[in-house]
């Protein structure tokens, strides 16, 4: 049959969310997709976890590396997470090998995700990752596609559900920190180190891929002015409150007279903005350009099915595409053309 094989590495939360929906829906999405999409091959830390769903049909690999060297697919689909190994080598194989990938690991794209996207247009391969940022929110297609022709003065939002989880149950429930994060991990918003998220470390990789879709510019994740949320208090939630605002971790990136620049940092939101009412694990990314004016998405940032709906869709995008079509570059542009922007000219 002509069914799009995929391949999944890492069935943590959006792994097992992301298998449930394809069998689940498996008949509905081949008539949405004019083609079934199979998931023939899979490798997980811990095979015999009981993940609620049926995976006896698939074909177990003892790494990812292996599965996207040798597995018999078409997608490499990526959820492990973490920027360097064993994720950078597989998805690096899958793509010299012509394989499409569509991965959700927004720390890997900070740091490698120019050569990525170089390795992907130089074999012809797409490379997805709707999930990487903001969640299920559509902003990965808004800036690579949507807005262009649009020139960007600034993007900025709420892109860590964890985070905003924590500060709106410390504000409206009164409970410490600690007990936030924590039930943060419960509900599988949290990163597998937690730091990443209270430091504000994944924010700033997500900003820094937003900001090279936006600009046009290479990805400069180092450059990002970093200050995460773990310094802040109950009584500073109340006393901005006092002062008329709440306070919100935001990543920003806007462009300024000497280039563009890059933060994330707790941020005073006045009350009756939009963005103060984001809430909980809710994400939200405001894009600012000069043809469509303001835009401001909100949806779920993080969690399982929010993760897998965009993954989903990445994988859809995949199995509706047709054998030698042009692709959108990863990046929205070549990257040759990236290239040609100095580091520079972030600051
Ligand atoms: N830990 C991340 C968050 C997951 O809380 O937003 C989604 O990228």
């Amino acid at each position: 049959s002509d069914a799009l094989k995929i391949g999944i590495a890492g069935l943590g939360t959006v792994g097992a969310s992301l298998v449930r929906i394809l069998q689940e829906r498996h008949e509905a999405l081949a008539t949405t997709c004019g083609r079934a999409i199979e998931i023939t091959a899979v490798t997980a830390r811990d095979r015999n976890r009981d993940r609620g769903v049926d995976l006896t049909a698939m074909q177990w690999h003892d790494d990812a590396l292996s599965l996207a060297q040798t597995a018999d697919i078409d997608v490499f689909v990526e959820l492990m997470g973490g920027a360097g190994e064993p994720a950078y080598s597989a998805v690096k194989a899958a793509l010299s090998r012509g394989l499409h990938v569509v991965t959700a690991n927004k720390a890997l794209l900070a740091a490698h995700g120019i050569e990525l996207a170089g390795l992907a247009e130089e074999h012809g391969a797409l490379l997805n990752y709707e999930a990487a940022v903001a969640g299920g929110i559509p902003v990965i297609k808004a800036l690579r596609e949507s807005l262009t022709g649009n020139t960007i003065s600034r993007v900025y939002g709420i892109m860590n559900g964890t985070c905003n989880y924590i500060l709106t149950k410390m504000e409206k429930e009164g409970l410490s920190f600690e007990a936030c994060l924590k039930e943060a991990q419960r509900l599988g918003y949290a990163e597998a180190d937690p730091a990443f998220d209270i430091e504000g470390n994944d924010t700033a990789h997500k900003l820094a891929i937003l900001t090279s879709l936006a600009y046009g510019t290479a990805i400069a994740a180092d450059d990002i002015y970093l200050e995460g949320i773990t310094n802040i208090s109950i009584d500073d939630i109340h006393a901005a409150a006092d002062l008329g605002y709440r306070i919100k971790l935001l990543g920003v990136a806007q462009r300024t007279e000497s280039g563009i620049e890059q933060r994330v940092h707790p941020t005073m939101v006045p009350l009756d903005s939009v963005i103060a009412q984001v809430d909980g694990v809710t994400n939200a990314v405001a894009i600012e350009s000069d043809i469509l004016g303001e835009l401001l998405m909100v949806g779920p940032g993080a969690g399982g099915n929010a993760t897998a709906s965009a993954v989903l869709g990445d994988i859809a995008d995949i199995a509706k595409s047709r054998p030698g079509a042009q692709h959108v570059p990863a990046f929205g542009r070549p990257v040759t053309a990236l290239l040609t922007y100095k580091r520079a000219q972030i600051q």
